[in-house]
């Protein structure tokens, strides 16, 4: 009688244990299917947290207290963060694991061997080069460094101003992926002498590390360059156009332009990839910087910038980085039409037109998040 009790217990218990395990795979299936319907690509365990609609509400209530004329691209650049942080979520891991207390151990580990220079880049032309052409790029993308080579980013006079071209590399994380990948970058300096490579990994929140190297090489091996485009390998950039704006210009006077981003909150997220806890930066707003599609400076404001930023505690976000080092030099930078670094969209106006016009791109500068082949 007792056995045959205890094992009734036993079945009843294991019952509920198969009913709830059931009940519990139904819920992660709907949620399966609800992130699909919403268009990702994989269900993250962690998705059940939605850390976007509250984002984008602090970012929409920025734009409308915030009186600045720059509204319409605040509200635009908070859909391009919530679409980024859609994306992150599904590879959680990447972000949430960055060591953000290492970084603030390691911050002061700032100088980084040049393990490939171009020591005589500037000093082909008698009077320096008129631009000189900064891109930031990674060891594995040769294509893209190819096509900005072959297309926006020739060297050479540009309505008789000197053009000069210098790609940004660092260390590639994973070598046992590019095994020869030292050789090749050998080679390709050799071919183009147009790659400079430091020593320091090439990682996302590395990037302010770039800058920094870049600045102080300009100041040391181009410093008789007029002005700097610094920008990303998938831009298009209307060199014409620049050169034009620039020939008004003076060298030696302060220059920073862009497309600027005002007011701009630290995203408290933390999925989010460009997550920054409190312990990193306290204040509830970044000084004005610019977006990282490309900018301008003048050969004066690069010599200060160079100076300021190696006093600036390093940031892991590099654009935010550089905003910091302009409000050390007091420094506004100016805000410029021409700086599409989100894109461009088609006016109403001129609906029948297609999105590679070239009406679309006579009065542009610089045009953001491009593909090899639209470049
Ligand atoms: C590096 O790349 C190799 C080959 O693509 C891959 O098998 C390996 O898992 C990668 N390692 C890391 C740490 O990502
Ligand atoms: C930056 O590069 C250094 C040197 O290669 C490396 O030790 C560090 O882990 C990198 N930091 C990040 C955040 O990737």
């Amino acid at each position: 009688m007792r056995v045959q009790l205890k094992g009734d217990a036993i079945c009843t218990l294991f019952l509920v244990v198969a009913l709830c395990t059931m009940l519990y795979s139904q819920l992660g299936h709907t949620s399966v299917r609800e992130e699909k319907a919403n268009g990702q690509r994989k269900p993250p365990a962690t998705s059940r947290i939605f850390p976007i609609p509250a984002a984008l509400q602090q970012r929409l209530n920025a734009g409308a207290t915030a009186a600045k004329p720059r509204t319409i691209s605040e509200v635009k650049r908070a859909k391009v963060e919530i679409q980024e942080d859609l994306t992150t979520t599904l590879a959680p891991l990447t972000h949430s694991a960055f060591d953000f207390k290492g970084y603030l151990r390691n911050k002061d580990n700032r100088k980084f061997e040049l393990l490939v220079n171009q020591p005589k880049k500037c000093r082909t032309n008698p009077g320096g080069p008129f631009l000189l052409i900064a891109i930031k790029s990674l060891v594995e993308d040769f294509d893209r460094r190819e096509v900005v080579r072959k297309t926006w980013g020739r060297e050479g006079p540009v309505n008789g101003a000197q053009v000069q071209r210098v790609f940004l590399l660092g260390v590639p994380k994973n070598k046992t992926s590019l095994p020869m990948w030292e050789t090749l970058v050998r080679q390709e300096s050799q071919m183009y002498r147009d790659v400079l490579l430091w020593g320091f990994q090439d990682t996302f929140f590395n990037l302010t590390l770039k800058e920094i190297h870049f600045l102080s090489w300009a100041e040391e091996f181009c410093s008789n360059a007029k002005f700097i485009f610094k920008g990303d390998a998938d831009v298009f950039v209307n060199v014409e156009n620049i050169v034009n704006f620039l020939e008004k210009q003076d060298p030696s006077e302060d220059l920073f332009v862009g497309d600027i981003i005002y007011n701009a909150h630290p995203i408290r997220v933390r999925k989010s990839k460009y997550y920054i806890p409190e312990s990193m930066y306290g204040l509830g707003m970044y000084p004005a910087y610019a977006g990282g599609g490309g900018f301008l400076l003048s050969c004066s404001t690069m010599k200060k910038l160079s100076r300021a930023c190696g006093e600036v505690e390093l940031f892991p976000i590099d654009d935010v980085f550089l905003g910091m080092c302009l409000q050390r030099i007091n420094l506004k930078p100016v805000m410029h039409e021409g700086f599409k670094t989100f894109g461009i969209t088609k006016p109403s106006a001129a609906p029948h037109l297609q999105t590679f016009d070239p009406c679309f791109y006579k009065d542009l500068m610089v045009v953001h998040s491009l593909k090899v082949a639209e470049i």
